[in-house]
């Protein structure tokens, strides 16, 4: 196992940043999730990982030594990507201990073959594909596939597991439980890992960090609760979550209205207008769809958002309620089934002090919530 360090990692094609600066140290055995959106430069990270695309520039580390030119294999990386092809014409076991043959020492064949079978039926038993070891390929069901190919890149006891996307050739149920199954199998065997994905769900129940991009460089890195409860930018805020944030930009503060233009259909709760951190600068109020419930047009203990119902999706457990505001922008609003909430009715939403985020528009960084005015402060 191995400690990684990118230190300034960069990648550039031509004239194109692809890979624009990345700082981030995974620990001995942590499991790091890369997480953004499509084109952010998820898989080209992985790659100079892997030792799969020359780094441009910035240094990468494996327990302290540069391995910025080492090739693959003495990374002793294991992959596994989205399209991993297993060998049609090879048997489970063969597939398996393909990856170990090159390495078989010279001279005692017969104990090499001995050692290599044990290592087949271990690595077998650990994924529970022992039961199919002399099947083909075609014989298997998609989850026993994606179980050979972890079993492939594993066999070899990588320093590194490096995974992009494995998961997304999998139906969705199937895919939920394979993530069950690799959150069981970093548990007992915790090598270092870095796991590709654009699927927020992944990302939030894997990983140990996790690490959001976006074009090419990171935004935030931290524990799954915390890209959820406090986002670092409106970026974070808007991708993470489904759907993700609501953001409305206010007008810049003037003099005794220290949250900027009074509301264009959003009213801050009553203590909040004595803020510390209403320095003038024009801010950004964020509040999660499912933070909104209905609420009474005084009940000013809240953080209130009059709208117009445009929209009620009707998803079985719950109502996602879309409006518009009265002078434009819109609201997602995450509500009960039994709302009884209906097209064309005007609703007041209303949100708890501490659900109300607060984001520098200027910089897009966020400065804290409304019932959060110490850190704020602190901030300013
Ligand atoms: N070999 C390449 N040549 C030119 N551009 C590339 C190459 N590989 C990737 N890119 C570009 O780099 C950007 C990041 O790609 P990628 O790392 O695959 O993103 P992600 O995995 O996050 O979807 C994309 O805009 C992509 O088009
Ligand atoms: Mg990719």
């Amino acid at each position: 196992m191995a400690r990684i360090e990118m230190q300034g990692l960069v990648k550039t094609y031509g004239s194109e940043t692809v890979v624009d600066g990345i700082d981030l140290t995974i620990d001995d055995g942590e499991l790091v999730v890369l997480l953004g959106p499509s084109g952010c430069g998820k898989t080209t990270t992985l790659r100079m990982v892997a030792g799969l695309e020359q780094i441009t520039g910035g240094e990468l580390r494996f327990d302290g030594e540069v391995v910025n030119h080492e090739p693959p294999d003495r990374r002793a990386v294991g992959m596994v990507f989205q399209n991993y092809a297993l060998y049609p014409h090879m048997t489970v076991a063969g597939n398996l201990s393909f990856g170990l043959q090159s390495r078989r020492p010279r001279g005692s064949r017969r104990k090499a073959r001995a050692d290599e079978r044990r290592r087949v039926q271990e690595i077998a038993e650990l994924l529970e594909i022992d039961h199919v070891l002399d099947h083909r390929p075609k014989e298997l069901s998609g989850g026993q596939r994606q179980r050979v190919a972890l079993g492939r890149a594993l066999i070899r006891e990588p320093r590194v597991f490096l995974l992009d996307e494995p998961l997304s050739n999998l139906d969705a149920s199937l895919r939920d439980r394979m993530r069950m199954e690799l959150a069981r199998l970093h548990e007992r065997l915790p090598v270092t890992t870095v796991y590709v994905t654009h699927d927020q769900s992944e990302a939030l129940t894997l990983a140990d960090r996790v690490v959001v991009m976006h074009e090419g460089r990171i935004r935030q890195v931290a524990a799954p609760g915390d890209v959820y409860d406090r986002p670092a930018d409106v970026f974070v805020a808007g991708f993470i979550g489904s759907p993700g944030m609501n953001l409305w930009p206010r007008a810049a503060a003037g003099d005794g209205d220290p949250f900027g233009d009074a509301a264009p259909g959003v009213e801050l709760p009553r203590d909040a207008g004595g803020a510390p951190w209403s320095d003038g600068r024009a801010v950004t109020v964020g509040v999660r769809p499912e933070h909104l419930r209905l609420a009474g047009r005084h009940q000013d203990d809240l953080a209130r958002v009059s709208c117009r119902v445009d929209v009620v999706e009707n998803l079985g457990s719950h109502l996602l309620v879309h409006g518009s505001l009265p002078c434009g922008g819109g609201v997602v609003a995450h509500l009960q089934a039994g709302a009884g909430v209906v097209r064309d009715q005007d609703l007041v939403l209303g949100a708890l002090p501490e659900h109300v985020h607060v984001f520098d528009t200027g910089t897009g960084e966020r400065l804290g919530t409304v019932a959060d005015r110490e850190r704020i402060a602190v901030t300013v």
